[in-house]
């Protein structure tokens, strides 16, 4: 496999073929801002939230293949802002009430907004939906009020779990995941699957139930650091 170098807003990143952009940077400890992505599950480059410019154009960093003497630019207040834009839509389109949420500190939608300074949510009508949780299941609750429609959850309930519990219906701002089956209880769902563990869900659409408010508010994952920075932590410099 040959080895390469190229750049992200200036500093050198080493890489191999057949590496991502946002491969090679997580390797050298520069985060590259996700929301669809998630390690161990296919790339879907959906959420464009991963958005860099490369030699110019605009790509997304989860799918596109780094290449030699790439020169990419990921934090520009330009791309920043397009990024933010992105994450305040998501809010617009779903019911994200962060202060009685069980997922909040631990929600990545909520540490992005917070990672790209928006505090609120100013540009659009909020959508407002409003679907039945599916609380059926023994174990797991659904609640695709929260759905951001990253697939994470489908991706590793097919290619991980081997059972496709869920998957998409609906279509554009109405796209959210659903389940094969009339509900929870009627698919082979189960609290062991990857596709329920905590760290698949981004946001509080797949609830585990009984676990929700084990660690209290104030002490979760995105109340003590900001997302990206245990991929900064590895930076050298
Ligand atoms: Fe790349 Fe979502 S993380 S498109």
């Amino acid at each position: 496999m040959s080895a390469f170098r190229f750049t992200i807003d200036g500093v050198e990143i080493a890489a191999e073929e057949g590496q991502t952009i946002m491969e090679a940077a997580d390797e050298a400890g520069v985060y590259i801002p996700r929301l669809c992505d998630h390690e161990g599950l296919r790339h879907q480059g959906s959420c464009r939230v991963c958005t860099v410019k490369s030699d110019g154009r605009s790509v997304a960093a989860c799918t596109q293949p780094a290449a030699p003497g790439l020169v990419v630019e990921n934090e520009s207040a330009h791309i920043t802002k397009l990024r933010r834009d992105l994450v305040e839509m998501l809010f617009h389109e779903g019911n994200h009430l962060c202060p009685i949420c069980e997922a909040s500190g631990n929600c990545e939608l909520q540490a992005m907004a917070y990672r790209l300074d928006m505090t609120e949510p100013t540009k659009f009508p909020y959508l407002e939906p409003c679907r039945a949780v599916d609380a059926s299941h023994p174990d797991i609750a659904l609640d695709t009020n929260r759905c951001i429609a990253c697939g994470r959850c489908i991706r590793a309930s097919l290619d991980v779990d081997g059972k496709g519990v869920f998957g998409y219906i609906g279509r554009g701002i109405h796209r959210r995941v659903s389940v094969n089956g009339d509900n929870l209880a009627d698919t082979d769902a189960a609290i062991t699957d990857f596709a329920i563990s905590n760290e698949v869900c981004p946001v509080g659409c797949i609830i585990r139930k009984r676990e929700g408010f084990a660690t209290p508010i104030g002490e979760r994952e995105f109340d003590k650091a900001l997302i990206g920075q245990d991929i900064e932590a590895k930076r050298d410099d």
